[in-house]
């Protein structure tokens, strides 16, 4: 059984390595960010205050978070929709940042990533997954890069999916979010002990998995 924990800020490149390690080595991957982010979309849609723990614990029954996987790729759905392209929209990153520091949420949503990587060789993406979802994972990383170039990534690719967004502005949203989610009490963003620190500043997406993939074999 192979067990891989990616941890790490927005825009740090992740994902990134996550679906290129998943394809390699042929094992799942589980995007758990996806996850808060269809929670916080509902939250919205249903005009909760993200940030208020009563309300989004009042709606959490009812929230049914479910994730498939179509020819290999995650799909992230809220019920029977598919919310995969909706939870990329800029301002729901911030409305997951939200719900993701209340308890309730985190109980739900691990609970949910625990059942879907267990038994099965896979590779999870997010905050708290070297940490608390899988502390015995074999493999651990902490992925990390400038604020700048953390940045520079984020705004290339929502600019590649058409979305308007102010550089300035996603630079100091993207520090703020980084700030709530390793400072929030419940599993905050930090670098497992046994996790390997890997600054991807001057890296290519390239090198980044060859490094992750020469220290898995
Ligand atoms: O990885 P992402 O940017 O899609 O995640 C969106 C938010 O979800 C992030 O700001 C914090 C939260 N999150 C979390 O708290 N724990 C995880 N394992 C993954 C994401």
């Amino acid at each position: 059984m192979i067990n891989i924990a990616l941890d790490g800020p927005a825009g740090s490149g992740k994902s990134t390595i996550a679906k290129a390690i998943s394809k390699k080595l042929n094992i799942l991957y589980l995007d758990t960010g996806a996850m808060y982010r269809a929670l916080g979309l509902s939250a919205y849609r249903l005009g909760v205050d993200t940030k208020d723990a009563v309300a989004v614990e009042k709606i959490l029954p009812n929230v049914d978070v479910r994730v498939k996987y179509e020819n290999g790729s995650q799909r992230t759905y809220l019920g029977e929709e598919d919310v995969s392209e909706k939870i990329r929209e800029n301002h729901v990153s911030m409305l997951a940042s939200n719900v993701s520091a209340h308890q309730c949420v985190r109980e739900k949503l691990v609970e949910l990533q625990r059942e879907i990587a267990k038994g099965t060789d896979c590779v999870l993406d997010g905050r708290d997954i070297g940490t608390h979802v899988l502390p015995n994972a074999n493999y651990k990383f902490y992925v990390t890069a400038s604020l700048e170039e953390r940045t520079e990534r984020r705004y290339k690719e929502l600019i590649a999916k058409g979305q308007t967004v102010d550089k300035n502005a996603l630079k100091e949203e993207i520090a703020t979010r980084d700030y709530n989610d390793s400072h929030r009490k419940f599993a905050p963003l930090r670098q497992a002990e046994d996790a390997i620190y890997l600054d991807t500043s001057d890296m290519t997406a390239d090198e980044v998995v060859a490094f992750v993939v020469s220290k898995i074999k």
